[in-house]
């Protein structure tokens, strides 16, 4: 069962109406619900139970402080792609041994902080990089842990926007080179290559391109290990897809399963670095609507939310959910509606001709799956300030980030006293 769901007529997160909420926060808010999360978490635990396996939680699909300590008190390690993301894990609760840093474009700063808190791996995604991190832990005197995240060519049949492990992206090594690439790397100093890192894409919703890609890391394992290397770890990046309409996405048992009967007998530790499925679908973008507005062909339901607050259905063309919190009566009629933000640009559109029971100014509407890359990738366009965060637990709501006000906004940008 969803943790949002109708009592008494208004939809609740676990034992909180969300029309509470509204009363005393504001719209618009994003809102997580712990059980959500936690039982989102404990399906991973569960599935891997019995294999040699981590889940390093990857913060950039929510990096709130409350969620992130949510999620590494369960166990959850992190894998982080900006100095930033590490502070926010390690603030989080999740130890410094437990955090992978992975990214395309580390800086020389970037990984000296990663090697001064000693995290557990850095994920290696070129060899000028490589080069630097070699200088940058020789001059510290210690021996860097990575992997080389390999692009294993596999096309992983998502959204373009969010598909890396084709050989035109830019993500990785040449799974071709990769041999010679860790052969280079073993002879340099302060690097030491413990393993293999892949992440061939996000929201994937068949089994087969991550097959594909794992089967391909085993390949090189054994070349590897033949050529000598010491390597133990596989990290299989994250990408399990959700449901955000009618998609089917893999059952963790099946995904789980898979991962065993590729890798079980290497005898190497398996790291897991999912965002979305973990997240994903423990919030929602709870909005107010301004007005309806009956246009010529259309009929719009202007809402207080906007594509600066949640850009993905503008940059994806992602479809979210939207369902009224107050609960519809039965049987009334759906209509089309168009739900769109206040800014001005046509690309503020949330849905197009979406049926939805008549709605009326003042409504509450809650977007659903906006756990994951919602918050996160919030701007403050047209001056508008960033939506706060709410986490819910059983009957208790509390408010984990602030709405700021414009003021705040303002005092902290300066203007040059020659202007
Ligand atoms: N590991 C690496 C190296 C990644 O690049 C990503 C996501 C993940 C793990 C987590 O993937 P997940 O389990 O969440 O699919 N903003 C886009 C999604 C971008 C994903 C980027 N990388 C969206 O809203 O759909």
């Amino acid at each position: 069962m969803s943790v949002f769901a109708y009592r008494n007529g208004v939809l609740h997160a676990e034992s909180v109406s969300l029309e509470d909420v509204a009363r005393e926060v504001g719209t618009p808010f994003y809102l997580y619900s712990t059980a959500a999360l936690e039982s989102h978490y404990n399906a991973y635990a569960g599935a891997f139970a019995g294999q040699d396996a981590g889940v390093c939680y990857a913060l950039k699909a929510n990096s709130n402080l409350a969620v992130i300590r949510t999620l590494s008190r369960l166990g959850a390690g992190g894998d982080v792609v900006s100095v930033g993301e590490m502070k926010r894990a390690l603030a989080g609760g999740i130890p410094a041994e437990r955090i992978v840093f992975s990214g395309v474009g580390k800086t020389r700063d970037d990984l000296r902080a990663a090697l001064e808190a000693g995290i557990h791996q850095i994920n290696v995604e070129s060899v000028p990089e490589l080069e630097a991190l070699s200088e940058v832990a020789t001059s510290l005197g210690v021996e860097a842990p990575i992997a080389f995240r390999v692009n294993p060519d596999v096309d992983a049949k998502t959204h373009a926007k969010i598909s890396t492990g084709k050989k035109e992206n830019k993500f990785g090594i040449d799974y071709d080179h990769a041999r010679e690439i860790y052969r280079r790397a073993a002879d340099l100093p302060g690097i030491k290559p413990v393993a293999i890192a892949v992440h061939i894409g996000s929201q994937l919703t068949d089994l087969a391109p991550f097959r594909a890609a794992y089967e391909r890391v085993a390949a090189l394992l054994h070349q590897l290990r033949e050529d000598g290397h010491d390597i133990q770890r596989l990290d299989l990046g994250g990408g399990l897809g959700i449901t955000y309409r009618n998609e089917a996405p893999p059952d963790l048992a099946d995904y789980a399963a898979m991962v065993r009967s590729i890798t079980g007998n290497l005898g190497c530790r398996i790291t897991l670095e999912p965002g979305r499925s973990l997240v994903g679908n423990a919030g929602i973008l709870v909005s107010r609507v301004i007005y309806v507005k009956q246009g010529l062909h259309r009929r719009f339901a202007i809402v207080d939310a906007a594509m600066n607050d949640l850009i993905r259905p503008s940059l994806y063309d992602a479809y979210h959910g939207i369902v009224p919190v107050a609960e519809p009566a039965d049987g009334v009629a759906a209509e089309p509606y168009d739900v769109v933000g206040p800014v001005c640009e046509s690309g503020d559109t949330f849905a197009v001709q979406r049926p939805l029971p008549p709605l009326a100014d003042d409504d509450l509407v809650a977007f659903l799956s906006a756990g994951a890359y919602g918050a996160v990738m919030a701007s403050t366009y047209n001056t508008r300030p960033l939506v706060p965060e709410v986490l819910v637990n059983g009957d208790r709501f509390s408010v984990i980030r602030p709405r700021p006000t414009v003021e705040e906004m303002l005092a902290a940008e300066r203007v040059p006293d020659w202007l």
